[in-house]
């Protein structure tokens, strides 16, 4: 049987083709897409095309819908029992119901659930975390880890190349100060222990003391001259910074679960930036201004960008542009993906208008999110508005840890500390990607760990729970009577729970084209709500046969689509809680 997965793509072009059929004069970029029902007595989907096609054609919308309703019946669609015109022109869409069983008992053996792989041949760039070097990563930083991985993971599912890539803060104007006050004021016994503290330590000092003494600054100056010139010393000694910064974020990173295909700094793009400002002087791109070298954007609508500073130095904007040349050049992507908080948003309109300007034809995308807020108290460890995201992971593990504890006091210590560390950390991921990326989030601890709302543990818990359902079956029947057993939908929480079932696709492959991992953990929790009606209202193992494989057949399917979604969000699911 074809599955016709993602349905609401397969539907909406249904749609759209008997729109055209019935509507002749159909003005273009009128779409006849759908969405899933707002409820279940609107059917299972809706579209509302005939209303913005009636609006611009001068035709009552409740006509338009009723023609192509018309077309749409002429041709039917093996997934469709009923299309039904309601209110001023909404079409509402039901599944076939027997269509729906098969479809449910194809995907529930099918590993992907039935998403398809809608980005084999194309690759993407991921620019995402990218920390800067002898500093602890801020909760920015902290944000675009977490959604720029969730990101990487569904563009891989979905069959996309990714290149991702970390592009740390390695380079620029903080290292002179480093560099000079490293020698005056760093402790190496400290350096060992704890790097990146040691060196902002230093950092700050080396900072004060330019502020007060013009020839302390002076010889900073001179320091990152030496330094961006290639003098062994120097190189050496930033070296030991970027190497030494590095381990330390790698111990979050493998913390997280997270790998990188590349970490090349900005450091790595330094020999190419003469180049850069060449092609923009050979295009005539760039001009001189008050000894700077700048691109006006004034078509664009945007300030102009200083590609080169009075003193001959290059800056951020310069970097990035040499980036998206490389990235172009070695990588060929269809699109490159940068994650980053809201207040790069007018760097990247600059770099990727100069960008278009240089011929780069690349989807380019900038993934913005707001800070997290942090109410007063919320972390043990606050420093200004730096998070030491080492001890907030280890304080999530500890709570965890308490409710392990006083869920399983059965559970053997080691399993305890195990399932904490996938509950804590879990807690912690999910309550950044549950949210719109460019909502400002308020972090709490109690709605992070919830064991009853939209939080991890939530979700996690009906995995392990519907688990126990097939051990429960395990231990009376013969599972083997699983394989063969037809799904059955018999009652209406049952067909909702399938109707759900096969958005798995859709919620996947939205929450990628839309950046946004949201979609996904929506889709998941309200998957999750569903089942516990299910489950609460109808008998399982009590129910005659058939029906009784049939049931625990949805539920295999529905922790396979939780398991299989978080782990796209990057979240563990240990099979007991
Ligand atoms: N290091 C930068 C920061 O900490 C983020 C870099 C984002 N990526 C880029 N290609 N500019 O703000």
């Amino acid at each position: 049987m074809k599955t016709y997965l993602p349905l609401k793509d397969d539907l909406s072009c249904h749609l759209q083709a008997a729109a055209k059929a019935a509507l002749p004069d159909l003005p273009a970029g009128i779409e006849f897409a759908i969405v899933p029902a707002g409820r279940p007595e609107f059917g299972d989907y809706q579209c509302n095309g005939a209303m913005a096609a009636g609006r611009a054609m001068g035709r009552p919308p409740r006509d338009v819908a009723c023609a192509v309703r018309e077309a749409a019946l002429a041709h039917p669609h093996p997934a469709l029992a009923s299309i039904e015109v309601a209110g001023p022109g909404f079409l509402n869409l039901r599944l076939d119901d027997a269509w729906l069983a098969a479809c449910v008992s194809q995907i529930a053996d099918d590993e992907r659930l039935g998403a398809p792989r809608p980005g084999a041949g194309r690759t993407i760039v991921l620019d995402y975390s990218s920390p800067n070097v002898a500093k602890p990563m801020h909760i920015g930083h902290i944000r675009s880890t977490v959604i720029g991985n969730a990101l990487d993971r569904l563009h891989r599912f979905l069959g996309y190349r990714v290149i991702a890539d970390n592009h740390l803060g390695d380079w620029g104007t903080q290292f002179g100060l480093l560099l000079l006050g490293f020698r005056e004021f760093a402790d190496p016994t400290a350096y060992e222990a704890s790097p990146i503290e040691e060196l902002e330590r230093v950092y700050v000092l080396s900072y004060q003391r330019s502020q007060q003494d013009e020839r302390w600054m002076e010889a900073a100056r001179a320091e990152l001259v030496a330094l961006q010139r290639g003098d062994p010393g120097r190189r050496e000694l930033w070296q030991s910074f970027v190497d030494h910064s590095l381990r330390e974020f790698e111990k979050i990173y493998r913390r997280l679960g997270i790998r990188f295909d590349l970490v090349r700094g900005e450091s790595w793009y330094n020999d190419r930036l003469p180049g850069v400002i060449e092609r923009l002087a050979r295009m005539g791109l760039a001009r001189e201004s008050d000894g700077a070298l700048i691109v006006d954007l004034s078509e664009e609508h945007l300030p102009v960008c200083i590609v080169r500073k009075r003193d001959g130095g290059f800056n951020y904007a310069t970097t990035d542009l040499a980036t998206v040349l490389s990235r172009d050049e070695e990588f060929a992507p269809d699109a490159i993906v940068y994650v980053t908080d809201e207040r790069q948003q007018l760097h990247f309109r600059q770099v990727f208008a100069i960008a278009r300007r240089l011929g780069v034809t690349r989807r380019l995308v900038h993934v913005w999110f707001g800070l997290m807020r942090l109410p007063e108290g919320t972390f043990s460890t606050r420093q200004g508005n730096v998070i030491k995201l080492e001890r907030l992971l280890d304080e999530a593990e500890q709570r965890a840890l308490e409710i392990v504890r006083k869920n399983s006091p059965d559970m053997p210590p080691e399993q305890q500390a195990e399932v904490a560390r996938a509950v804590g950390l879990g807690a912690v991921k999910y309550a950044d990607l549950s949210q719109n990326p460019q909502s400002v989030v308020t972090f709490t601890w109690e709605k992070a760990l919830a064991m009853d709302g939209n939080s991890a543990p939530y979700l996690q818990y009906a995995c392990a729970r519907i688990a126990s359902v097939l051990d429960k079956y395990a231990a009376q029947f013969p599972v083997e009577r699983l394989a063969t057993a037809a799904i059955r939908l018999s009652e209406p929480v049952e067909r909702r729970l399938a109707a759900a079932l096969v958005r798995f696709p859709e919620a996947v492959m939205d929450a990628a084209a839309a950046c946004r991992p949201n979609v996904l953990a929506d889709y998941l929790f309200e998957l999750s709500q569903l089942y516990s009606t299910f489950y609460q209202n109808v008998p399982f193992l009590k129910a005659p046969e058939g029906i009784r494989e049939s049931r625990v057949r949805l539920c295999m399917a529905v922790a396979r689509a939780l398991r299989t979604g978080l782990d796209l969000l990057g979240i563990e699911t240990p099979s007991r809680i």
